[in-house]
């Protein structure tokens, strides 16, 4: 099983993402903690150009797109595929969506670029897409209480208003796989909200 956790900045993902691996680990099952972009040695040094803020040449967004593609190709090909095929299941902080919430509707790129790209480079979906929604205001609190702000926590309320829509998006298309958690909720019930859904399925 793979299952993705996706939202905008400080909703909380960490945190679920711990509480679940927990409670796979108490069922017997070996689990894959992942993120992304990252996720591989190679990967995370693709991650840190793209979260480095650099006042002397701002970043295309084709550019952040393919960046993440890289990084994408790399993770998926030596973790994931790897760990599903062992029967694994696999947590990944973030996959394709937040390309489509980011980059298309974020930064406006084209939605047929990333779907040559998907159509090209991503074999496998996750089963299960968690979506931690919650008004950007309290999100970006959150982040600005952890220290510095990366490339992407430094953008407008805007850009994340439209990041947010993205995922509304992706859970109306594919509400089977794509699930909206209120991410407003304390910690214990998000996770609540989060272990309903998969005793479900
Ligand atoms: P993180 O804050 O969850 O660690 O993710 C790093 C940033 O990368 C976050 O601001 C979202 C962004 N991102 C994209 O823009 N597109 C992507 O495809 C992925 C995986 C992340």
């Amino acid at each position: 099983m793979f299952i993705s956790f996706e939202g905008t900045e400080g909703v909380g993902k960490s945190t679920l993402i711990q509480r679940i691996h927990a409670y796979f680990e108490q069922l017997g099952r070996e689990v894959v903690l992942t993120r992304e972009p990252g996720g591989t040695p190679l990967a995370e040094r693709i991650r840190d150009l793209l979260l480095a803020v650099n006042h002397d040449e701002r970043m295309c967004a084709d550019t952040e797109l393919l960046l993440m593609y890289a990084a994408r190709s790399q993770h998926l090909n030596q973790v994931i595929l790897p760990a599903l095929a062992q029967g694994k299941i696999v947590l990944s902080d973030r996959f394709c969506d937040a390309s489509f919430a980011y980059q298309v509707m974020g930064r406006g790129l084209d939605g047929d670029k990333l779907a040559l790209l998907n159509q090209n480079f991503v074999s496998c979906m996750p089963n299960v897409t968690f979506w931690l929604d919650a008004p950007i205001e309290l999100g970006m609190s959150r982040a600005r209480a952890r220290g510095e702000l990366d490339r992407f926590e430094q953008e407008k309320l805007e850009f994340f208003n439209r990041v947010r829509q993205g995922y509304q998006v992706l859970h109306e298309k594919e509400p089977q796989r794509v699930f909206r958690l209120d991410a407003t909720q304390a910690a214990d019930g998000v996770f609540e909200q989060a272990v309903n859904i998969l005793n479900k399925i």
